[in-house]
């Protein structure tokens, strides 16, 4: 099967009450533990690649080895570019065989925003690629992007009509209280996600699919297992995952996770390193972090997702 656009899994997701996981990716490993999840659970996927992935691995390694993953699954995946943050990058992606970009213009001004939006989605359009625009401000810190908790604003849903309108885009990321990287909230506030957002953007866009970024739990059992084995991660904490499964049974489509992939690879190879200091195979500690990586997809996609069966 070839790649897909995320316009069908979106309606079924939008019309069946759950989302849809998109994955970053950034190696074969971290690729065949998501798939080989998805294959058992017969999920559909969207794998996804930042700029700060594309740089580390090859635009074109990244592709070929997602072409493996469709070869190898028979899955209905997406692939998809995660924080455009230029026409000249969503264009190289598209040109590059993607099937779906996300154009990150949360830091302009709404109609700037709306003008290099409505841009991409032009070419995107033109040449059958789905488009996710942003709107709201998420705190945190990745490659490319670091917002200060400060300098991070809730999406105001007034707002919403007028940019799917303005820009044509096919899905939209929001802000109700998410955040990248592990430390979503400070030590002792309470984990919290404006579901009142959330619902007032589905009642002004009804059907229209929106998207959660920063939407790692941060599961406390990969970053004790970091601590354990001489890492130092303390105050990691992320969104409950009831939380996810309420936003998935909503207008939520599609629900971004990184950070749970980093922390299950990391803690998965600093134990067994722990455990085996004389080995130096990288295919002993990559196995078991591939595993750890395909038993931590298969939960999110049944009990977070709830994508189960629906590639079928
Ligand atoms: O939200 C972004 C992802 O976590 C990608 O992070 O830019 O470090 O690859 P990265
Ligand atoms: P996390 O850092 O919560 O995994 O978020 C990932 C993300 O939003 C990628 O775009
Ligand atoms: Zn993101």
């Amino acid at each position: 099967m070839p790649l897909v656009t995320t316009t069908e899994m979106f309606k079924k997701a939008y019309d069946g009450g759950y989302a849809i996981g998109a994955f970053n990716v950034n190696n074969m490993e971290i690729i065949q533990g998501i798939t080989e999840a998805a294959k058992e659970l017969k999920s559909p996927l969207i794998l996804q690649v930042s700029a700060g992935a594309r740089k580390y691995a090859n635009h074109t390694y990244l592709v070929k080895l997602v072409e493996a993953a469709l070869e190898e699954t028979g899955l209905p995946i997406a692939l998809h570019l995660d924080h455009g943050d230029s026409f000249e990058l969503c264009k190289s992606c598209i040109d590059g065989g993607f099937s779906s970009v996300m154009i990150d213009g949360s830091h302009l001004p709404f109609e700037e925003n709306i003008a290099l939006t409505r841009k991409v989605v032009e070419y995107a359009h033109d040449h059958g690629v789905v488009v996710e625009g942003e709107l709201g401000r998420l705190a945190g810190i990745e490659d490319a992007v670091n917002v200060s908790a400060e300098d991070a604003s809730y999406t105001r849903p007034e707002e919403v009509q007028a940019f799917v309108e303005g820009t044509g885009c096919d899905s939209l990321a929001i802000a109700i209280g998410t955040s990248h990287g592990a430390y979503k909230f400070k030590p002792g506030q309470k984990p919290q996600l404006r579901f009142d957002i959330l619902e007032e953007v589905a009642r002004r866009l009804p059907g229209f699919p929106i998207v959660l970024h920063g939407a790692s739990a941060v599961i406390p059992e990969f970053v004790e297992m970091i601590n354990q084995y001489g890492g130092d991660m303390p105050n990691a904490i992320g969104i409950p995952e009831d939380m996810l499964r309420q936003a998935a049974k909503m207008a939520v489509c599609k629900i971004n996770i990184d950070s749970d992939l980093r922390l299950a690879m990391t803690g998965t190879i600093r134990k067994y390193l722990a455990e085996n200091p004389s080995h130096f195979d990288p295919r002993q500690y990559l196995k078991p972090a591939r595993e750890a990586i395909k038993a931590m997809v298969a939960h999110k996609i049944v009990d977070v997702l709830g994508s189960d069966g629906k590639a079928e």
